[in-house]
This record gives structure tokens, C-alpha cells and sequence, in this order.
């Protein structure tokens, strides 16, 4: 019997690559070349399955040229990359990799609210650049994190456990916004408060975006969003780069209309928006915050478990993706 054939379109963990060949005919990257969606389309004529990450272009016209496909599962959990829809149609399976990066993420994400907050980047780049010759009481002053009010755009998983970080740790009153309201069994231990978005961002003093991308959040934090916010807030995302008007953040960070910001991912990445480059109160990451070893290789194990059941007449660890509004 002839085993099915899989592409792996980016250079992944060995162990991992190693599981998939015990399973499957395997094409490999290992050059870590960005293929583009005519060479995708190319390579995976003749495949199966696909194992892609977060940046891979499974759209309706790659959908439509590879009629063998049966399974793409993405290592990562935000799938705006895929067309669910499309695949669904052509009855082709989508998983994510949902879970495994929930904490390691909140982590993150708090580590870039504070760092946002108590300005540490902005201040280690004064202190290598050999600018500082004394101490002084208002030298390098921010934001307090303890005993503030935390808002969440999004309540997903991740919002929740950044929510549980805040509200347990740092004694923060939290607030959020998001389509549905959690339960109130949800809610109570943490004492989360669902708010409308003007008041989420009206009473936040530090603002954490865990919203999926689609057409309902593109800039859904645009400049007059910005403009509703405290001018000592912070704002972090952590979501996807289009969420936020990288634009309108650096004119508001640069003219004093918002305290600070941090931010992972950028619209059009790995281009960041050059205003963005030289405006001093905005720590800027490379798409890192699930990256812990231990949580990339589960998110990386996990999809291809789920390739290998998917492509072997097995149950996926996670189900199959249904199209979203989102
Ligand atoms: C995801 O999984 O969607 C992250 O953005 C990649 O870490």
C-alpha cells in the first residue's frame, strides 16, 4: 500500500519531522525557504497533507490547484493564514494547535505589558548606549502594573489566563470585551467585568489585544480608538499584526496621546511600519510569544499528531476547524 505523501513547509523541529517520515512520505524544507503560493502549489501537487505554520498562504487559489489535499494542520493557533471555508468546501480537514501555548503565551504578554509599563527596553537601550552619567527621581518614571485596571480585548483562552495573572497576581482589577460574555462561574474568581469597547478602552490603564484576525478586527484599534484611551495607558497586542492601526499607534505614541505600547506582531510582518522603528515609548518583538522550547515543540507535536490521524483514518487531538465570521 502506498504511503500518503505530506509537505512540511517550513524547517521544523527533527523529532518531529522524524514522527511525520515514520507515517508518510515526507518533503522537507530544510533551507527554511519562504515559499511562495505558486511554489507551494507546486510542491504539493501529488501530496496529502500539508503541516504549515503561521505565515503559509492556504488560500481559495491554492485550495483550487491541489486537488490530493486532504489535511493542513497548522502548529499554530491563529489560522488567519487558511481559508477555512475554501478548504471545508473541497472537504479538506484544518486543524489548529489550540491549548498547548495558552500559558506560555499569557506569560509573554504580561512580561510585554510591564515591560511596556516600567519602560525597560526604552531604558536598556539609554543605558547601552552609554547615556547614563546619574540617578534621578524622576529618571526613567512609568506606569504601575499592581492594584491598576487590566482590559482584555478578547477573552479567549489566552485573554483568561492573562486575565488570571493580573487579577491573582497583581491584584488589578480586570475588565474585558469580547462577542460573548463568559459565564459567571468564569467571571467570579477573577472578578472580570464584561464592558462595552469605548469603556474598555476608556478605563483601561493597561489595554491587552488577544483578538483572532479576519475582516471583523482589522484595525479594530484605529486612531479613534486610541483617542478614547487614558493618556498614561499602555496597550499590548499580542493578537495579530492588522488588529491595531500600526499608523495611528505611532502617531499617538509619539505625540503623548498614549502613555506606551508593546507589540508582537505588526501588520505585513516581518516589514514593521518604519514610524513605528525610531518612537522610544514602544517595545517591538518578533512574533516570539509562544516561543519557550517546551511550548513550540507540543505546538509542533501536537499538528502532527493531528496530521498523522487525520491522513490514517484516526481521531485529531483537536478537532477540525469550522469557518468563522472571523
Ligand atoms: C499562534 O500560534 O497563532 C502564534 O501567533 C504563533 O506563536
Amino acid at each position: 500500500m502506498t504511503r500518503p505523501a505530506v509537505l512540511i513547509a517550513r524547517r521544523i523541529f527533527p523529532a518531529v519531522a522524524e514522527r511525520l517520515a515514520a507515517h508518510f512520505d515526507v518533503e522537507t524544507n530544510d533551507a527554511d525557504t519562504l515559499w511562495s503560493r505558486e511554489e507551494l502549489i507546486q510542491r504539493l501537487q501529488g501530496k496529502q497533507g500539508v503541516f504549515v505554520t503561521t505565515g503559509e498562504p492556504i488560500d481559495a487559489t491554492l485550495i483550487a490547484a491541489c486537488p490530493d489535499l486532504k489535511a493542513v494542520c497548522s502548529m499554530a493557533v491563529g489560522y488567519n493564514n487558511i481559508d477555512v471555508t475554501a478548504c471545508r468546501a473541497r472537504g479538506i480537514a484544518v486543524t489548529n494547535a489550540p491549548d498547548v501555548l495558552t500559558e506560555t503565551t499569557a506569560d509573554f504578554g504580561f512580561a510585554l505589558m510591564m515591560a511596556a509599563a516600567r519602560r525597560i527596553t526604552e531604558s536598556e537601550h539609554f543605558l547601552r548606549r552609554g547615556a547614563w552619567t546619574k540617578w534621578a527621581p524622576d529618571f526613567f518614571v512609568g506606569a504601575d502594573i499592581h492594584g491598576t485596571t487590566l482590559g482584555i480585548l478578547g477573552m479567549g483562552r489566552i485573554g483568561q489566563a492573562i486575565a488570571r495573572r493580573g487579577a491573582l497576581g497583581f491584584s488589578m482589577n480586570v475588565l474585558y470585551h469580547n462577542r460573548s460574555r463568559l459565564a459567571p462561574a468564569s467571571e467570579a474568581p477573577i472578578g472580570a467585568r464584561w464592558v462595552d469597547k469605548a469603556t474598555l478602552l476608556a478605563e483601561s490603564d493597561h489595554l491587552v489585544i488577544v483578538v483572532p484576525y479576519g475582516p471583523a478586527s482589522h484595525h479594530l484599534i484605529a486612531a479613534a480608538d486610541l483617542a478614547l484611551m487614558k493618556p498614561t495607558a499602555t496597550l499590548t497586542n499580542i493578537a495579530r499584526g492588522g488588529v491595531v492601526d500600526d499608523a495611528a499607534l505611532a502617531m499617538a505614541l509619539r505625540s503623548g496621546r498614549l502613555g506606551a505600547a508593546a507589540l508582537d506582531v505588526f501588520e505585513g510582518e516581518p516589514a514593521v511600519h518604519p514610524a513605528l522603528l525610531d518612537v522610544p515609548n514602544v517595545v517591538l518583538t518578533p512574533h516570539i510569544a509562544s516561543a519557550s522550547l517546551p511550548t513550540r515543540l507540543a505546538m509542533a507535536h501536537l499538528a502532527a499528531d493531528n496530521l498523522i490521524a487525520l491522513l490514517t483514518g484516526g481521531t485529531p487531538r483537536t478537532p477540525p476547524l469550522e469557518p468563522t465570521t472571523c
